[in-house]
């Protein structure tokens, strides 16, 4: 906008700027540019964005830009930053398990025993306060809109949290077939989570969102089931890449309900 303008021409032009706005102003000759930002908030007050370094008075402006923000638009996130605190860790599992967690992608097929077979279902899918029928995952309107069901070693079944049980559809090691990738055959237990349609005759929510909160609340309870696995040393990995035409006859999942994703945990 101008050439060559002094530091006080500056401050003329931020007064003049509304209650909110923006100005950029590029101290110093091309090679070495510097540059001060500022923000003036909706309540009137100049937040400096980017200064590079204290300039020196006798310093001369090379080019100013403003732009006018609306009342309570703030500028772009890039020249708003707060750099946060480094991560603390406090002996929680959770963030442990959080910042632990990967992809794993090689599996040696072991058998889990019956407890952590449980554990995994229960931190996926339990009912974690039995009063008010609230589970371990969040689901929209609390309406349960995803079915558990699980590949092992010696059997297929689905899991009702109600009962904390398990609902064997089939006996025998069906987990190749629910795999694409070769590592995933070895893996000892495919979770598989389905989209229950029956589960949505009962939702109050607006019908358009079903497909949506169908695949939000699927990525919920796979997300618990590969942070407990993480939790407790097991490798896990999600995987979109499997065939339904495969794993819906064995696990006998009705024909209006919809398999959204899988996990491999071992
Ligand atoms: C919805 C979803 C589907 C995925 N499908 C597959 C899959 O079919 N096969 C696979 O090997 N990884 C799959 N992944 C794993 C991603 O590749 C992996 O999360 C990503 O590379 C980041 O690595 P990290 O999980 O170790 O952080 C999937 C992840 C998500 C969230």
């Amino acid at each position: 906008m101008a050439d060559k303008i002094e530091r006080d021409e500056l401050v003329k032009m931020l007064a003049a700027l509304p209650n909110s706005g923006s100005c950029m102003a590029t101290y110093g000759p091309p090679a070495n540019y510097q540059n001060i930002t500022v923000f003036r908030g909706g309540d009137g007050a100049w937040v400096p964005l980017g200064m590079t370094r204290p300039q020196a008075d006798n310093r001369r402006i090379r080019t100013v830009q403003t732009h006018k923000t609306s009342a309570n638009r703030m500028p772009t996130k890039e020249k708003n930053m707060i750099k946060l605190p480094e991560p603390t860790f406090d002996g929680s599992k959770v963030s442990e398990a959080i910042a632990k967690r990967r992809s794993i992608r090689q599996y040696d097929g072991h058998a889990l025993d019956e407890q952590t077979i449980a554990n995994l279902c229960y931190f996926s899918a339990g009912i974690t306060d039995k009063e008010r029928g609230f589970c371990a995952n969040p689901t929209a309107c609390n309406c349960h809109q995803i079915d558990l069901y699980i590949a092992t070693d010696k059997y297929c079944a689905k899991y009702i949290p109600a009962e904390h049980a398990l609902d064997i559809i089939e006996e025998g090691d069906f987990r190749a077939e629910m795999a694409i990738q070769p590592f995933a055959k070895e893996a000892s237990v495919q979770f598989i989570y389905v989209i229950n349609a029956k589960s949505f005759e009962k939702f109050p929510g607006n019908p358009d969102h079903k497909v949506k909160y169908g695949y939000t609340d699927s990525a919920i309870m796979a997300t618990n089931t590969c942070l407990y696995a993480t939790s407790i040393g097991l490798g896990s990995v999600m995987r979109g890449m499997f065939d339904p035409a495969l794993v819906a006859p064995r696990l006998h999942i009705p024909a209006e309900d919809e398999i959204v994703l899988t996990v491999s945990v071992g």
